[in-house]
């Protein structure tokens, strides 16, 4: 008797949540999500049709794929010469507003995607801690369809919607391990010539700490706080960051929350961990594939995406507010996010629609957990 009642509730559960499945959600957050690399990836990871449409690229990548015209959503991170930046498709375009549909932009020819041409990075520190790996530099952004002067914003896998920005973008690492590793948690920040790129160790506890997704209008310098310098080349070990947003006051740990407006004086500085072992490289003569593709050329009428004037677009490329730090702190002094002007377009009211979808979550959760403990 005993044994047909477990039998008779545990149908009754699968109805339901059988029901509820079909019926309601079948919605699985881009984090969720797990492919092997290079077999297991499917053409597409987000296959819904939602708020925000559907996936604009592709995350299986291969010869056909490859190429200056590349829609590859599947990017890398290995090593100081090899790695992928999250940019647009279109010239001239404005990061907050296409942070949806970016692809990737590898240093390395071979995986199907564009290239980083030659010329537009212009100073890389790669490094290797406990739990992450990173990339921070220097990159002159109107040769990856950045506009010059957009101040950018933050690509990570999880967006308001949790189908991430870009929509089903995949992040691989070899850099753990030796052998292929799916980058759960990371974040990438675009903009004002800089960008910083980490990628947690899926195996590390706090994964989800080091690579925070919150803290997205203070940039680099409060996300990724580093040491790279302008026209340096090189590979470092390194500790550990602090967790973003997190820091210590006469002794106490306190937590940073972003604000929804202006984002005013900041309350700390973070500290830059202490890198080691760093081996420099002579120059970007490192990045031999961009040495064979140009820059993109943005037409006069603009192609634009853009919400302001696209008149100092500058298509040779070779203008841009790089190389203006000997001492190498640019990326540490992003002030332009931290103190308080305007934040990067498009970041706006993301915080009243992550509390719409983390309310949904929370709803969800709590029918689902109703279904099982009722
Ligand atoms: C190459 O990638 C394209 C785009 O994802 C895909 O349609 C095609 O099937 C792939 N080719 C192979 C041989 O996997
Ligand atoms: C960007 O501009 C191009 C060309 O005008 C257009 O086809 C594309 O849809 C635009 N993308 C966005 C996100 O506005």
């Amino acid at each position: 008797m005993a044994r047909s009642g477990l039998i008779g509730s545990a149908s009754l559960v699968f109805v339901a949540s059988t029901l509820f499945f079909s019926g309601v959600a079948a919605f699985t957050p881009l984090v969720d999500k797990r492919f092997s690399y290079p077999d297991g990836i499917p053409y597409q990871v987000d296959t819904d049709n939602l708020a925000r449409g559907t996936q604009t690229g592709y995350n299986r990548c291969n010869s056909t794929t490859e190429g200056q015209s590349s829609l590859c959503q599947t990017a890398f991170i290995n090593s100081v010469d090899d790695f992928c930046l999250w940019a647009p498709i279109n010239p001239n375009s404005i990061v907050g507003n296409v942070e949806g549909e970016m692809v990737a932009w590898c240093t390395k020819a071979g995986r199907g995607t564009r290239i980083i041409p030659g010329g537009a990075l212009r100073g890389v520190q790669f490094m290797k801690t406990p739990d992450y790996v990173q990339v921070v530099g220097f990159v002159d952004q109107a040769k990856i369809n950045i506009q010059t002067g957009d101040e950018g914003g933050e690509m990570d896998p999880h967006g308001a919607d949790l189908r991430g920005n870009p929509l089903g973008g995949l992040l691989y690492s070899n850099a753990y391990t030796g052998s292929w590793s799916q980058v759960i948690e990371w974040h990438n920040f675009m903009g004002s010539d800089i960008f910083c790129l980490k990628a947690c160790d899926p195996a590390g506890p706090n994964a989800a700490r080091f690579c925070e997704h919150i803290y997205d209008r203070i940039g680099c310098a409060y996300n990724a706080p580093n040491n790279a310098q302008s026209g340096v080349f090189e590979s470092c070990q390194g500790e550990n960051q602090d967790f973003p947003g997190v820091y210590v006051q006469n002794g106490v740990t306190q937590t940073y929350q972003q604000p929804a407006g202006a984002i005013g004086q900041l309350p700390y500085t973070p500290r830059v961990p202490a890198s080691s072992s760093c081996t420099q490289f002579a120059s970007e003569s490192i990045y031999t594939a961009g040495a064979t593709v140009s820059a993109p050329v943005p037409t006069s009428s603009g192609s634009s995406n853009s919400t302001s004037g696209a008149t100092s677009q500058t298509s040779s490329g070779t203008g841009g507010p790089t190389n203006t730090s000997p001492t190498g702190s640019v990326p540490t002094t992003r002030t332009q996010t931290a103190t308080g002007t305007a934040p990067p377009a498009g970041q706006s009211g993301n915080a009243a629609s992550t509390l719409v979808a983390s309310g949904i979550v929370t709803i969800f959760g709590v029918v689902f957990a109703g279904l099982f403990f009722a």
